[in-house]
């Protein structure tokens, strides 16, 4: 990896009173990648994406993007240098349309309060909003859907559409946490080629999910973490064959990806 990476975590750390949920982890995502970060569940992996996206203070150590120390800075000022976060559960306000959800994500990441998102009240640029959502909407296949409401969406395009928030705050490294969750083999690789146009849009990814055959898939590099350490790095194939890997999700066939 270069002097400088693109981003970078150094030496993290994050505790949670005794217990130490990220220690001592190191890794650099390049620019333009879609990186993957993986590992069994209690690894650690969504609190390095809240450490990242400002949600939580890293104990130690350091968050680097494009060489610039962000490492406990608010959501909305790590949001505003281009990281966003989509989370891991469906977090879409059910009763809103899928067009208000999107609109949301101009706000959301931002100072401005969840109001003035919803009945305009910064009316300034309101319109550029209104367009960008769109946009987005329709660049994720969602624009004939902008009028449903978010709970009649099948699980799949309400998975797309939590990608759709984030894409409205234009991200340059966009952080999916588990995005194929639930999803049936049809929904998966709908999924998998939303995410790849995403990157071909100028997109950085970094993806933390369980689905080996998606990250296997989509991944030029894999981040392996266990018991918040890193375990190894390396191609999907390297990490498919590591008996270290293959130890740590004992009873999971990563061969099937
Ligand atoms: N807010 C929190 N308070 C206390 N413990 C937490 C908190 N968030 C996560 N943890 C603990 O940190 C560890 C890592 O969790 P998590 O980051 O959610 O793992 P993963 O996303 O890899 O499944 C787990 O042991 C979890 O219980
Ligand atoms: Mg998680």
């Amino acid at each position: 990896m270069n002097a400088q990476a693109y981003f970078k975590v150094e030496g993290l750390h994050k505790n949670f009173g005794g217990l130490t949920a990220v220690n001592e982890l190191t890794f650099a995502v390049e620019k333009g990648a879609i990186h993957g970060l993986i590992g069994p569940n209690g690894a650690g992996k969504t609190t390095i994406f809240n450490v990242i996206s400002g949600f939580y203070k890293p104990s130690a150590g350091k968050v680097l993007y494009e060489g610039e120390s962000i490492g406990g800075l608010q959501p909305h000022q790590v949001a505003a240098k281009g990281l966003v976060r989509t989370f891991q559960e469906t977090t879409l306000f059910q009763e809103f349309t899928t067009f208000e959800n999107a609109l949301m994500g101009r706000y959301l990441h931002t100072e401005a309060s969840m109001v003035s998102a919803l009945f305009g009240t910064q009316r300034k640029s309101e319109r550029a909003n209104e367009e960008k959502t769109m946009e987005v909407l329709e660049f994720l296949g969602l624009a004939e859907r902008k009028d449903e409401l978010a709970l009649n969406l099948p699980h799949g395009l309400q998975r797309a559409l939590g990608i759709a928030v984030a894409l409205t705050a234009e991200p340059n490294l966009l952080l999916l946490d588990e995005p194929f969750a639930g999803m049936n083999p049809e929904e998966t690789r709908h999924m998998m080629d939303l995410i790849r146009k995403v990157r071909e849009s100028g997109i950085t990814i970094l993806l933390v999910e369980h689905d080996m055959q998606a990250v296997m898939g989509l991944c030029e590099r894999i981040t392996v973490v266990n018991f918040g350490r890193l375990l190894t790095e390396g191609t999907p194939d390297e990490i498919k064959r590591n008996k270290d890997v293959i130890e740590a999700y004992l009873g999971t066939d990563l061969n099937a990806a």
